[in-house]
């Protein structure tokens, strides 16, 4: 061979050790900084509620991780991994040691993952006509809670798998977690009660508390949950008193960890399910049977149907052997067990084009972007527009008008836009400049030490006022019907009213210059002012628009003071010392607050203290309480009941103080009297009916 070959063979062997060791490097590098990305977003999601992608992309991440370690396990080894199972331990709590170790779940996202599990259980377990329970995932925070000879003695989170915090105090005020297990069931049975067992469940928020919470906090201006799981992570995990009972938690249990004696368990998941029924806590509900990898994939994809109709958040499927004797022989990889398999459903995700960014102005002056887009159809409802939370949250996904962007259902409910397609971004585009004034008043905003939003400061902000009297005149506080957002602006723009309590001393003559109006309708409207004066107090408490106080605070709040008097007098320090105190003392210690509450007493508004366990506001009628006198033209009283009970109100057969209508027909009699007396509206069928419509 000539020395030349020689050579040329060296320089060949040479370059493909050097491409060799190129692409290693290149591999090395993706492994580090993926990584580096999983554990930036484990930090997020676990151990501060606050992702900044969504789930399903943080679990693509997790997977792409673990993809890249099974292809290359030499490199894998050679740099730290992160932790497979997350861990929630957050340093608030004292911890406790579970006695069984609390695995995840193996995720799949395909068809094609399923029959692979199953065939992996078939051939582990020699047979391929396994029967499988399809349960909901649902969407919250994982959870063991201990029973000793039936009694709650400890609930504990996930942790790092083999010890978790200790959230027993906050989770005793879960509603539905029973402290003892039923030892008689409803059919009279006795039911066995383990000397030991620890129950695996989920704590959750349904999606309509999470709604409530969150509509409460935007117009509050704090930081907005993402999602209702991170509003049960954030929930429990509260140390300040009061929060967890204000917050309606929810939980659902699933599994067993340890059981002693271990004959107490019963034989299949199918049984458990029944057993969690028979000592009184909350199951699953809906769960699917299946047998075999053709009857599994049926049996997933009717849950995905099934869960546009459930009340809580899920995000996938979980597919388990329904024996345990069968799950004992599959036993449990080092984080997961063999026998159970998660199916995450893909989110409604959509790409559509941004238009425009439009700030708002909420009541307490928080300046709220709001992305508004081409309409796109997700998960079978069209879409044009969704918050964008805060100034940050735009800078930070660097979102600009003209920009493609995705949009989800966050918690299949509420829009979101969750990044930009940069691969369609159009040339022209800026970065969103927000606002240095305030798009209403052009006030210089101002941005608080440690919150996010961003405030227009001037509390006389024509569009703080508006949305302070929408607030304070809406059903959820004391409903005067007519007095909606067109009124409103309307009577703010003639400078007619300047603060809530100024909606009392609104006279005739001025609601008749609204152009539009009759004065029938005029009329209306004063009735329904006039009747709102004895709303219940908390109504008036949560319409003050008090930051952190809402519906559910002000009831306790109404309780507490049992007036607005009361309120007015309470010395600074003693308001308590929860939120809700030190939120009221905040408030009261405002001169212009003072005033406001001084004002609506001087108008003649006087709240009544007691009914606050009415219905649930909702009905047009919501809490108001009519009289019946006389014959009404057309309706019977029977009939005009049944509407007054329909739309949530009640009837009540004397005139008081806390009448809110008299219903007066022909002959009506002395009530009419006694009414005009305690000027309380009296009202013909003509504008009951309107009432009824809203008009
Ligand atoms: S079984 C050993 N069933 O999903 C198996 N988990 O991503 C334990 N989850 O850690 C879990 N719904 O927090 C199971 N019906 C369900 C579930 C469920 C939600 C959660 C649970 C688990 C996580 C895995």
């Amino acid at each position: 061979m000539s020395r030349v070959v020689v050579a040329v063979l060296i320089a060949l062997a040479w370059a493909a050790w050097a491409v060799a060791a190129d692409a290693a490097a290149a591999t090395r590098q993706r492994l580090t900084a993926l990584r580096a990305e999983v554990a930036h977003h484990d930090k997020l999601y676990h151990q501060h509620a606050a992702p900044e992608i969504s789930d399903y992309d943080y679990d693509r991440l997790k997977q792409r991780l673990r993809e890249l370690e099974a292809a290359f396990p030499e490199i894998a080894r050679e740099t730290p991994a992160v932790a497979e199972i997350g861990d929630d331990r957050s340093g608030l709590f004292q911890t406790h040691r579970h006695r069984e170790r609390m695995l995840s779940l193996d995720k799949s996202y395909a068809e094609a993952d399923l029959r692979a599990f199953h065939a992996r259980l078939a051939k582990l377990l020699g047979r391929d006509d396994l029967a499988y329970v399809v349960e909901p995932k649902f969407d919250g925070f994982a959870v063991s809670v201990t029973y000793e000879k039936g009694k709650l003695i400890r609930a504990v989170t996930r942790g790092n798998g083999v010890e978790g915090d200790d959230i027993t105090a906050n989770a005793v005020m879960i509603r539905r977690l029973p402290r003892t297990l039923r030892a008689v069931a409803d059919d009279g049975a006795a039911n066995p009660i383990p000397d030991t067992i620890e129950l695996r469940g989920e704590i959750y928020v349904s999606f309509a508390e999470f709604s409530r919470i969150n509509a409460e906090r935007e117009a509050t201006g704090e930081a907005l949950f993402a999602n209702p799981r991170n509003l049960a992570t954030g929930t429990i995990r509260q140390r300040e008193a009061g929060v967890v009972e204000r917050r309606n938690l929810e939980i659902v249990f699933y599994g067993v960890g340890a059981c002693m004696p271990l004959s107490a368990q019963p034989p299949t998941q199918r049984g458990l399910h029944d057993m969690l029924r028979r000592w009184g806590l909350p199951g699953v509900g809906k769960f699917w049977t299946a047998r075999g990898a053709d009857e599994l994939w049926v049996a997933v994809q009717a849950l995905d149907r099934a869960r546009a109709g459930f009340a809580f958040p899920t995000d996938g499927a979980v597919v388990k052997l329904d024996e345990v004797a069968l799950q004992r022989e599959a036993g449990a990889t080092e984080h997961a067990p063999r026998w159970a398999m998660a199916y995450k459903f893909a989110p409604a995700r959509a790409e559509t084009q941004l238009r425009a960014i439009v700030v708002q102005v909420g009541r307490t002056g928080v300046l709220t972007p709001v992305a508004e887009f081409a309409p796109v159809e997700l998960a079978g409802s069209t879409v044009a527009r969704a918050s964008l939370h805060n100034r940050d949250e735009i800078a930070r996904k660097d979102i600009r008008v003209g920009d493609f962007v995705y949009v989800e259902k966050a918690g299949e409910i509420i829009p979101a836009v969750v990044g930009v397609n940069l691969a369609r971004r159009p040339a022209a585009t800026r970065a969103f400049v927000f606002p240095e004034s305030c798009p209403v008043c052009r006030t210089a905003v101002a941005q608080r030490a440690g919150e996010v939003a961003v405030r227009c400061p001037n509390a006389a902000c024509p569009a703080q006022l508006r949305r302070r009297l929408e607030h304070f005149a809406s059903r959820e506080c004391v409903a005067i019907d007519g007095l909606g957002p067109a009124t409103i602006e309307a009577l703010v723009e003639k400078g007619a009213v300047k603060d809530v309590a100024d909606i009392y001393r609104l006279r005739r003559a001025v609601l008749l210059t609204l152009g539009k109006d009759t004065g029938k309708s005029a009329d209306r409207m004063l009735a329904a002012i006039e009747a709102s004066k004895r709303a219940e107090l908390w109504r008036f408490v949560h319409g003050l628009g008090i930051p952190q106080v809402g519906a559910v605070a002000a009831k306790e709040v109404a309780r507490r003071f049992g007036s607005l008097d009361a309120l007015l007098r309470v010395a600074p320090g003693e308001f308590g010392h929860d939120a809700t105190g030190r939120a009221l003392a905040a408030f009261f210690a405002e001169p212009r607050n003072r005033a406001t509450v001084e004002g609506l007493l001087a108008a003649g508004v006087r709240p009544i203290a007691h009914g606050t366990a009415t219905a649930a506001p909702g009905g047009r009628l919501a809490g108001k309480i009519f009289v019946l006198t006389g014959a009404l033209p057309t309706l019977t009283r029977a009939q005009a009941t049944e509407k007054i009970q329909a739309a949530g109100g009640k009837v009540a057969s004397s005139v008081s103080r806390n009448t809110h209508y008299v219903l007066a027909g022909a002959e009506p009699g002395a009530k009419r009297e006694q009414a005009r007396t305690l000027g309380i509206p009296v009202i013909d069928e003509a504008a009951f009916l309107a009432l009824l419509r809203d008009e």
